[in-house]
C-alpha cells in the first residue's frame, strides 16, 4: 500500500487495501489480489463495477458535454427527469449529488410547505428511531442514533425521534405542526430492519389527516434493490416525495428529489439550488441505470438470488444457533444477526477474499451487486462458514 494516507482527513476507519480495478462482482487490489464484492461500495455499484455500456455513455457525453450549470437546460436531466417519473408516482425531480442532500431537499421542501400553509409553528419532522438519513445538519438531525449526532450539538430544531412500529407513539407525535414524517421502507444502515406494511399504512393515514408529507427515504433500497424498482412498490403505501441516490449513478454521485408537482411548488424558483445536480455526465450513467434495472428479468434475477441468498444464509443460521439469531431483508439487501459482537469479521473475510459489511459489530450487511450469480453466492457461504466457525 502506497504510504501517503497522512493527506486525508482521518473521517473513516478505513481497512489496509487500496484497491486499483474493478469488473462485475469482483474488485482487485494493488498487489493483484481479487475480492468478490458483497458490499458493491455500500449498496451503490447494483450493475458491478465498471459495466461496459455505463462507461460507454459516460466516455461519449464527457467528450460532448461536461457541465453546464443549472441556469441552463440538459438533454441527459430532462430525459433521466422523465425516465424516473414514468416509473413512479411522482411528476418532477429535483436532483443532487448524493444521498444526503436528497433528504435535505426533502426536509427543505416540507418546512417551507408546512410555514406556506399552516404557518411558521408548522416545521416539525417526524423520524424513527434506528433510523440512517446522511451526515449533513438537516439529515443528521433526522437520523436518531445517538452515535451519529453526538458533539454535533445544537441539532436542527423540530425533530421528533419516535420507536419505529410503535403506532401509538407515532400518533402522539404527529399533528398539526408536522411538516413531515420521513422514514426508511427498510432500516438500511440501522440493521436492515424492513417496516411493516401495517406501519407504513399508519404513517400514510396520520399524515393525510394531518396535511403533512409522508417522505420514503430509499437511497440505500430504491433502484432495484429489492426486486422492484423502487422499495415502495412492494408496500401498499405511495409517498408523497421520495428520496434516491446511491445505485442511480451505480459510482457516480448523484441523488434526486421525486415528488408530484403541486407538491414541488412549494419549492420555487430560487428556493434550492445545487452547482453540479444533474449534471450531463452523472444523467447519462443514471439513465442507464434506470434503463437496465427496469428490466422486467433484471428485476426477477434480483428476487431470485436474493431469496436464494436469504435461504442460504437462514441454512447457515439454523446449523450454527450459537452463532446467529435472525435472517431478514428483502431482495438483495439481507443481514444475518450475530449471537455475540465480532468486531474482527469483516476483517477475516477480506483476508479470504470477500468484501462485506459489518454494522455495530453484530449485524453481516450483505448489499451485492445486483448481477450477482447463485455461484458467487455459493462462494460467499463458503467463505463465511470458513472466517465464522
Ligand atoms: C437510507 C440512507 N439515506 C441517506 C444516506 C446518505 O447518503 P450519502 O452517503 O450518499 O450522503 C444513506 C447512506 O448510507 C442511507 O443509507
Amino acid at each position: 500500500m502506497i504510504e501517503n494516507t497522512n493527506f486525508l482527513a482521518n473521517t473513516y476507519s478505513r481497512m489496509p487495501v487500496t484497491f486499483v480495478k474493478g469488473e462485475g462482482v469482483w474488485l482487485w487490489d494493488d498487489n493483484g489480489k481479487k475480492y468478490l464484492d458483497m458490499a458493491s461500495g455500500i449498496a451503490v455499484c447494483s450493475l458491478g463495477h465498471c459495466h461496459p455500456a455505463i462507461s460507454k455513455v459516460v466516455s461519449d457525453q464527457l467528450a460532448l458535454l461536461v457541465h453546464t450549470s443549472n441556469l441552463y437546460w440538459t438533454l441527459p436531466q430532462m430525459e433521466l427527469a422523465m425516465a424516473l417519473c414514468e416509473r413512479s408516482f411522482a411528476e418532477q425531480v429535483f436532483f443532487c449529488n448524493s444521498g444526503t442532500e436528497s433528504v435535505e431537499s426533502a426536509l427543505k421542501l416540507a418546512k417551507r410547505r408546512g410555514n406556506s400553509l399552516n404557518g411558521p409553528d408548522c416545521y416539525q419532522i417526524v423520524c424513527l428511531e434506528n433510523s440512517f438519513h446522511g451526515r449533513t445538519m438537516g439529515a443528521l438531525s433526522a437520523t436518531c442514533q445517538p452515535v451519529y449526532q453526538r458533539g454535533f450539538e445544537p441539532l436542527v430544531p423540530g425533530m421528533t425521534p419516535v420507536p419505529a412500529e410503535n403506532k401509538r407513539a407515532l400518533s402522539l407525535a404527529v399533528g398539526s405542526r408536522t411538516a413531515a414524517v420521513i422514514l426508511e421502507p427498510i432500516q438500511g444502515e440501522g440493521g436492515v430492519r424492513p417496516v411493516s406494511d401495517e406501519y407504513l399504512r399508519f404513517a400514510r393515514q396520520l399524515c393525510d389527516e394531518f396535511g403533512a408529507l409522508l417522505i420514503f427515504d430509499e437511497v440505500q433500497v430504491g433502484i432495484g434493490r429489492t426486486g422492484s424498482f423502487f422499495a415502495y412498490e412492494q408496500t401498499s403505501v405511495v409517498p408523497d416525495v421520495l428520496c434516491i441516490a446511491k445505485a442511480l449513478g451505480n459510482g457516480l454521485p448523484i441523488g434526486a428529489m421525486l415528488a408530484s408537482k403541486e407538491v414541488m411548488s412549494f419549492l420555487p424558483q430560487g428556493s434550492h439550488a445545487s452547482t453540479f445536480g444533474g449534471n450531463p455526465v452523472v444523467c447519462q450513467a443514471a439513465k442507464e441505470v434506470v434503463k437496465l434495472v427496469s428490466e422486467p428479468v433484471f428485476l426477477a434475477h434480483v428476487k431470485e438470488t436474493g431469496q436464494y441468498l436469504n435461504s442460504r444464509l437462514n441454512e447457515f443460521a439454523i446449523k450454527h444457533p450459537w452463532l446467529a439469531q435472525d435472517v431478514r431483508g428483502r431482495g438483495l439487501i439481507q443481514a444475518m444477526e450475530l449471537k455475540q459482537s465480532d468486531s474482527g469479521l469483516a476483517a477475516r473475510l477480506m483476508t479470504e477474499g470477500v468484501m462485506a459489511l459489518v454494522g455495530h459489530g453484530k449485524i453481516l450487511r450483505l448489499v451485492p451487486p445486483l448481477v450477482i450469480s447463485k455461484e458467487h453466492i455459493d462462494l460467499f457461504m463458503e467463505k463465511l462458514e470458513l472466517v465464522l466457525k
